[in-house]
This record gives C-alpha cells, sequence and structure tokens, in this order.
C-alpha cells in the first residue's frame, strides 16, 4: 500500500498516482469518516490553524470565515473563542457539515454561538450577508486547479472588510508542473509562489508569501490582502 508520504513524493515529481483516489462526497466521508476524509491529524491541524489565527490579531470580536471548513476541525477551536454569530464556515459537501456540527461541536455550543455554515461549492460568499475580518481556506488550494482558485479569490474580494487578510495554504513547487484538470478532495495540486501570487494579483489582492508555518504535510502559507 502507497503512504501518504509516498503519494505526496510521486506527486510532487509529477507522477501520476500509482493507486486510483478514493471517492468523492458522502461514499467518501462514509470510507474515510469525517475526519480522515479532511486528512487525519485532527487536533494537531485544528490547534496548529487556531494558534495561526490568532497569532495574526484574530479576537472573539471579529468575524471569521473558514473556506472549506469541512467538518470543523478549525472550526472547534474558533467557535468557542469567536462572540456568537461570527464563524462563518462554507462547504460543498453537507455530510461534512453534519458531523462537525454534531458529531464535533455539539449541541450546547451550536446554541451558545450560533456558528453559521452554508453548504456551497461555488463560493457564493455573498450569501452570508457580511463583511469578513479574516479568512482561511486550509487545504482547500491543493485540490483545486487555477480556475477555481481564481473564482474562490473573485469572489471573496467584495465581502472583505478593507483591513482583512485571507490565508490560504499550499503545496509548494520550484516549478510549474502539470496539475489535473479538475478538482478532486484527494488529488494532489502545486503550485510555485509565483503562481500563487499571480492568482491574487489578478483578483486585486496584495499577496505576501508566508511559508512554512508548521504544517505536518509541508503545506506553506500565503497571505491575500485587497488592493483598496
Ligand atoms: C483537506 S479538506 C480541509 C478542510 C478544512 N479546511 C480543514 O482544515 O479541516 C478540503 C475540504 O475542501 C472542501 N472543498 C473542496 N472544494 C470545495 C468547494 N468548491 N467549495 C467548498 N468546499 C470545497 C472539501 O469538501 C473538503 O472538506
Amino acid at each position: 500500500m502507497t503512504s501518504i508520504l509516498q503519494r505526496i513524493r510521486q506527486r510532487l515529481q509529477g507522477q501520476p498516482p500509482s493507486e486510483p483516489l478514493d471517492p468523492e462526497g458522502a461514499s467518501g466521508v462514509a470510507l474515510r469518516g469525517h475526519r480522515g476524509y479532511v486528512g487525519g491529524h485532527w487536533e494537531e491541524i485544528g490547534q496548529l490553524q487556531f494558534n495561526f489565527l490568532c497569532d495574526q490579531g484574530l479576537r472573539p470580536e471579529h468575524i471569521l470565515l473558514d473556506i472549506a471548513c469541512g467538518s470543523l476541525r478549525l472550526g472547534v477551536k474558533a467557535i468557542p473563542y469567536l462572540d456568537k454569530g461570527h464563524y462563518l464556515g462554507i462547504e460543498k459537501e453537507r455530510s461534512l457539515i453534519e458531523a462537525g456540527l454534531e458529531q464535533e461541536l455539539g449541541q450546547e455550543l451550536r446554541l451558545a454561538k450560533a456558528p453559521i455554515i452554508l453548504e456551497d461549492r461555488w463560493f457564493r460568499f455573498e450569501r452570508f450577508g457580511v463583511e469578513v475580518d479574516m479568512a482561511i481556506a486550509q487545504s482547500l488550494f491543493t485540490h483545486l486547479p487555477p480556475k477555481q482558485i481564481e473564482l474562490c479569490l473573485s469572489q471573496l474580494r467584495p465581502v472583505l472588510k478593507a483591513s482583512a487578510t485571507l490565508y490560504a495554504t499550499f503545496h509548494e513547487v520550484p516549478e510549474e508542473r502539470r496539475n489535473p484538470d479538475r478538482p478532486h478532495d484527494h488529488g494532489f495540486f502545486a503550485y510555485t509562489r509565483d503562481q500563487m501570487e499571480a492568482f491574487g494579483e489578478h483578483q486585486g489582492y496584495a499577496v505576501s508569501y508566508i511559508g512554512n508555518w508548521g504544517h505536518p504535510r509541508g503545506q506553506v502559507m500565503v497571505a491575500y490582502q485587497p488592493f483598496p
């Protein structure tokens, strides 16, 4: 059986995966479980994201948008910390949202903190009807082709406050590589720093490379801030 690290190494080298990918959607969640589907390392990556956002200045009164929030790996840390109604999540897989709310967050915190979570695959952030202070896309652009990344960034731009920042992770490669044509939750997409900067600049952002932020699988971080 090929290990996750072997698969990452193969794909960084531009080789096709040696085994077919697991299914996406509800059947994939049933197969891997709601923690496994989003990549495992549940406690570690949840805490890593939360600590990172706090280090960037996240405060309870801020409105945080968790793009591709999955089964609330970050949400279970951020929702108790934020003021009521200040956690916004968007996610395409209903079964992940349900597992996150029911099995991870629990009824008491759900009632007390009223997180707002939308099932949506087209990044229609305007549906929230509010502007956000901070956004994160953790391990999303690692599964998307360029068109989808640019769609996400363009839809986000109008709902960001002037002072807001999106933090996004990606697999960094030194040279442009051929990624799959279609998004896939278990597919592997990697970009150069220049590509990540260009995606943002095309959509009206100033882009700053952060790099290593302690991710156990080596994903690096980039920050997008709206141009005035
Ligand atoms: C690796 S998981 C990461 C989830 C979460 N950010 C975390 O750190 O736990 C990637 C997530 O992106 C979601 N996703 C992929 N494409 C999406 C899209 N177009 N709109 C919303 N969610 C999407 C997947 O369903 C999955 O939950």
